[in-house]
């Protein structure tokens, strides 16, 4: 079972998506298919501590057989390897290597390991190509797609980095099997955003899977990936470098994700309960602060949600230390801060939003009991 998405840029080249199941060992041989890869020979296949000792063999045989020399380098897992400093490690890993213009980076791995090594191939001798294998659901329907890189730093996450587009990306489904659930989840909360913003279509059709996708269903996961990477090509078409303040919208429900993640420290809830919890704000302050934004179309968000395994966050901020969080994040402008609005499914704006609303919800939003069985069922 697989499919493909042709990624198609204005002035860049096309690159193809592939999504299926058992795709991993025919990876050497797509790429040999690819124009501007067919010739080259050595490889650097990057991959974190968890992901290496589950798929690296495989991938490694899989490039080897098709006439690749590959070296690999394994980084520690998680986000502070999306650094200045291991970034400097691997690109002197690829000079020892004696690797020139002609190599080829690949990312074995979830958005970590694909914002590292993209940023790597972007940078190396001015560039390098990069094919991403993403390995988690959110690197296969948002990160690996797309071209943004990066690195962090001290004073900020993805601080750093560079929009540099993949030759080509290959998600095989059969690496979810060894998913951890939060992970899981945190992938499925970027599903239900991209439908939210995408269409009717979209979001119906998750409506009705929510519970094969919670349950990780194949089809249904294959699916699910497609319509994302489909729905992020065409956003990253209109705007590739997020100048023309279309891809901006891929920030619904992040703007009090971010704030959550910060003022309850990181780590206390996944990326995407906090998401989550962001997607549900956001449409609340979309009606109080003037929107048409219906009450069937809030319901019908916090169902979807709930359908996910993505309940009410059991937790409630400081107002106040909310605020603040928000006023300091990176994507503000002129100390703005801006949300993503739903007007409708499918019909969204970013505009600005006056402080004393947003603390007037905020205010609302910390007094709200999260429910009983909410709390039970917290992704922390
Ligand atoms: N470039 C973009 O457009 C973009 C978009 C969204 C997020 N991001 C970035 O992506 C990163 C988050 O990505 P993520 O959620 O994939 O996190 P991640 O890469 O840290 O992966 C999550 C965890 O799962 C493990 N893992 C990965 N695949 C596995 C598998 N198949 N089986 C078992 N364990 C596995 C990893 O080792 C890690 O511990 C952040 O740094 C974020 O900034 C980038």
């Amino acid at each position: 079972m697989a499919t493909r998405v042709i990624v198609q840029l204005p002035g860049k080249s096309d690159y193809t998506v592939r999504i299926g199941s058992g795709i991993l060992s025919e990876l050497g041989h797509d790429l040999r298919a690819i124009e501007g890869l067919a010739n080259r020979t050595d490889v650097l296949l990057v991959t974190d501590t968890n992901v290496g000792p589950l798929y690296q063999a495989h991938v490694q045989e899989a490039l080897t057989q098709a006439g690749f020399a590959v070296s690999s380098v394994e980084v520690p897992a998680g986000e502070s390897t999306k650094s200045i400093e291991v970034a400097s490690e691997m690109w002197s890993a690829l000079a020892q290597l004696s690797f020139g213009r002609d190599c080829l980076v690949v990312a074995l791995g979830g958005g970590v390991v694909g914002d590292l090594a993209g940023f790597v191939a972007s940078t190396y001798m001015r560039g390098v190509p990069v094919v991403q294998v993403p390995t988690t659901l959110l690197a296969m329907v948002d990160s690996s797609v797309g071209g943004k890189t990066a690195v962090n730093l001290p004073e900020g996450k993805n601080l750093v980095g560079t929009f540099f587009q993949p030759a080509f990306v290959c998600a095989d489904v059969d690496t979810l099997d060894t998913l951890p659930e939060r992970e899981w989840r945190c992938g499925c909360a970027e599903v239900a955003k991209s439908a939210a913003i995408d269409s009717d279509d979209f979001f119906f059709w998750l409506c009705d899977h929510a519970s094969l996708l919670a349950k990780r269903e194949t089809a249904t996961t294959v699916e699910a990936i497609k319509r994302c990477v489909v729905f992020k090509a065409d956003v990253v078409a209109r705007d590739e470098t997020e100048s023309a303040g279309v891809r901006e919208c891929l920030n619904f429900g992040h703007t009090m994700g971010h704030a959550i993640e910060t003022a309850a420290g990181f780590g206390t809830f996944s990326h995407g309960a906090a998401v989550a919890e962001g997607m549900r704000f956001a449409c609340d302050l979309a009606r109080e602060s003037g929107s048409d934004t219906s009450i069937e179309l809030v319901e019908a968000i916090g169902r979807l949600l709930d359908d996910l395994g993505l309940p009410v966050l059991p937790w409630r901020g400081d107002p106040q230390v909310l605020l603040d969080a928000m006023k300091h994040d990176k994507k503000n402008r002129k100390g703005e801060v801006r949300f993503v609005l739903l007007h409708d499914v499918g019909q969204w704006e970013v505009r600005p939003v006056p402080e004393e609303v947003l603390a007037a919800q905020l205010e609302q939003w910390s007094a709200a009991e999260p429910s009983q069985q909410a709390s039970s069922e917290a992704d922390r």
